[in-house]
This record gives C-alpha cells, sequence and structure tokens, in this order.
C-alpha cells in the first residue's frame, strides 16, 4: 500500500521517504520545491529518490486542493499520509508571516480536508515542532506542558496545527498523530540551521554569529532517530474509543539538552579549524533551551534515540563536504 510524503523534496521529508522505499513501501511524495533554501539542495534530494521503483513524485503545492485530491488519487490504493510539507524557520517569520498561514494554516487544512473525502484513510502523521512549548521553563518539556504561549508566529501556526487536527479528529474520527520534532540534523540537513550554517562558515574562514552569547540549549535529534520515531508512529494510529478524538501528539527528540557552545566545539573537531566567534544578543521569537520528555514516545512507539551529538556532527561534516566538494 503506498505512503504519500508531503514535504518530500525536503531534509526530513527525503529522509522518511527514503526509509519507507527501504522497507519495501511504495511512495507518491509531493513538494512545490519552493525558494526559501537552495533549490538545487531540494532537487539533489528527489534525484536521490529518481532512482528507485516504487518511487513518484508530484510537484504541487499542498494548498492547491485540486492539486492534492489528484495527487491523493495518483497514489490509490493509499491509506497512511505522513504530512511533512510546511514553512519552518523562526527567524523568517518575522518578515514573511504569510508563508507561514498559507503553508502551515491552510496548507495543513487542506491535507485535513483531502483524508476528510479520500476513502479509508488510516492514519495521518504530521509534523508539529519544539517551538509550540514557547517560553516554557520546565524542562523537559513534556507533551502535557501548555502549548497556548508561542514566541514566533512560526510556533502560532504549528500549534494551530495541532488544534485544528484535533478537531478533525473529533468531528470525522480521522486518525492523526502530530510529531514534535525537536532541532534535527544530519547528512543532506537544512541551509538555515546552525550546524550548516556554522559549518559552512568555518570552512570557508568567516566568523560565525553566536546568539544569546552562546547562552542557549538544544535537544539535537538526529535525522536516523527522527525517521525511526515518525515510521514507528506511522505504524502506530491512535485507536479510537468513540469517546477521545484518535488524535495523539508525541515529543521526538534526544532527551538530552547540548549548550549551543558544544555544537561549536563538535564542528571544530570535525574541520578541523577554529571557529571566529561573534557574540551576539538573543533573536526575536528564538526559544533559549529545549530538552525533550520522552516518557510517552518511549512507552507507546518505542522511541529510543541512540545517536549522540558527538557521533552525528562529523557525519553532517562529511556530508557537506562530500556534497559540495569543500
Ligand atoms: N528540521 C527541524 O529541526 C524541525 C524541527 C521541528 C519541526 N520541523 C517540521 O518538520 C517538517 C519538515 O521539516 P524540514 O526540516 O524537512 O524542512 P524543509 O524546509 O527542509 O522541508 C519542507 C518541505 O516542504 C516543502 N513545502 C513547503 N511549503 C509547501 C507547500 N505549501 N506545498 C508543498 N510543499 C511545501 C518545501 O519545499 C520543503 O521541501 C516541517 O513541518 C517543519 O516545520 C522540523
Amino acid at each position: 500500500m503506498t505512503v504519500l510524503v508531503t514535504g518530500v523534496a525536503g531534509f526530513i521529508g527525503f529522509h522518511v521517504a527514503a526509509a519507507l522505499l527501504a522497507r519495501g513501501e511504495s511512495v507518491v511524495g509531493v513538494d512545490n520545491v519552493n525558494e526559501y533554501y537552495d533549490v538545487a539542495l531540494k532537487e539533489a534530494r528527489l534525484a536521490q529518490l529518481d532512482g528507485a521503483k516504487k518511487f513518484s513524485f508530484v510537484r504541487a503545492d499542498i494548498c492547491d486542493r485540486d492539486a492534492m485530491d489528484a495527487a491523493m488519487a495518483a497514489a490509490a490504493p493509499m491509506r497512511r499520509i505522513v504530512h511533512l510539507a510546511a514553512q519552518a524557520g523562526v527567524r523568517y517569520s518575522l518578515d514573511h508571516p504569510f508563508a507561514y498561514t498559507e503553508s502551515n494554516v491552510t496548507g495543513h487544512l487542506s491535507m485535513l480536508e483531502a483524508c476528510r473525502h479520500a476513502d479509508g484513510i488510516e492514519h495521518m502523521v504530521y509534523a508539529s515542532s519544539s517551538s509550540v512549548y514557547g517560553g516554557n521553563t520546565k524542562l523537559p518539556f513534556s507533551v502535557d506542558d501548555r502549548t497556548d504561549r508561542p514566541l514566533s508566529l512560526y510556533a502560532a501556526t504549528k500549534s494551530a496545527a495541532e488544534q485544528m487536527s484535533r478537531s478533525y479528529a473529533h468531528l470525522y474520527r480521522l486518525p492523526l498523530t502530530g510529531l514534535r520534532f525537536f532541532t534535527v540534523y544530519g547528512p543532506w540537513g537544512r541551509p538555515d540551521m546552525a550546524l550548516f550554517i556554522f559549518t559552512k562558515a568555518i570552512l570557508e574562514g568567516r566568523p560565525i554569529r553566536v546568539f544569546n552569547r552562546g547562552d542557549m540549549g538544544r535537544d539535537f535529534t538526529y535525522i536516523d532517530d527522527i525517521v525511526k520515531g515518525t515510521l514507528a508512529a506511522l505504524d502506530h494510529p491512535p485507536a479510537d474509543d468513540g469517546v477521545e478524538p484518535p488524535h495523539r501528539v508525541f515529543n521526538l527528540g534526544n532527551h538530552h539538552t547540548e549548550p549551543l557552545l558544544r555544537l561549536v566545539e563538535l564542528i571544530e573537531k570535525a574541520t578541523g579549524r577554529k571557529a571566529e566567534r561573534v557574540l551576539e544578543p538573543m533573536q526575536p521569537g528564538d526559544v533559549r533551551e529545549t530538552y525533550a520528555d520522552i516518557e510517552a514516545s518511549a512507552r507507546d512507539l518505542g522511541f529510543a534515540p541512540s545517536v549522540t551529538l558527538a557521533e552525528g556532527v562529523p557525519q553532517f561534516v562529511e556530508w557537506y563536504r562530500s556534497h559540495y566538494g569543500v
């Protein structure tokens, strides 16, 4: 049975599609291949998938309901969806707010509507974010904690998508699972994220900007662990007891917060070069620290992240060097 993967040209979508193909599933991938970051990287990811016999690609915007209906039809028989397409990034949301409401709110609604009107959707897993925890200071972040105090529009749209999903699960008994990803990194990673930006600058001999003067912590989660968690979630649709809506959210994090400066040190070690640090104030919309409580995902999905930052950073640097020939 085919799995529909949205955001398939993106960092996580590409890896999830590759893992589904590797376990013998057919995948129809959807992406509008937008220009938020280097399109060549998205095309290169798609080129990796293109060779697979059981993969097909539909270039479409998830907000385009006719195109989504066509993609769903092309994927038939299809009962499961991994919905990862979104406008990501906290800082970009300050200057491009409508990109977030379009892809993350209207686009998410379009996916929910597509599920509602399609025959026999068994499960849609969708991407949420650790940013929904906003300025919460109680660590680690638990799925039972408040998520109604976002610090950025990005976080607000991710929180809205969770609420919309819950309402659709209630109204139409659609089995839906939201995954709150915590700072995902690894080969084929995103050019707008710290690991990529720092590695590129260090290899080019340029200074790096370290926000909040380095006083930040992130629960960095390696892509292979995220993929395992996403597939496990896909394989465990929430049961419908007829009372509670069949909607669940899980944290997918490494359950280990690391100082930002530790990331810099690991890149220095992997590249063999010293970084020139420019210490800057906190950026608007940023969260100081993230840390995932993974009790529920461990218990219900068997989620057990195993790659440490010290193991994962050299994997990224090695990929970066070979992909960009540096
Ligand atoms: N990478 C992380 O650390 C992280 C953390 C938390 C949440 N997330 C979420 O995980 C998901 C995947 O993130 P990623 O890191 O792979 O990001 P990404 O930007 O690499 O991938 C998203 C993909 O979706 C596509 N897309 C965006 N809007 C679209 C639209 N309207 N129609 C069709 N395609 C569209 C983009 O072209 C892109 O290829 C996103 O929902 C993101 O918000 C990621």
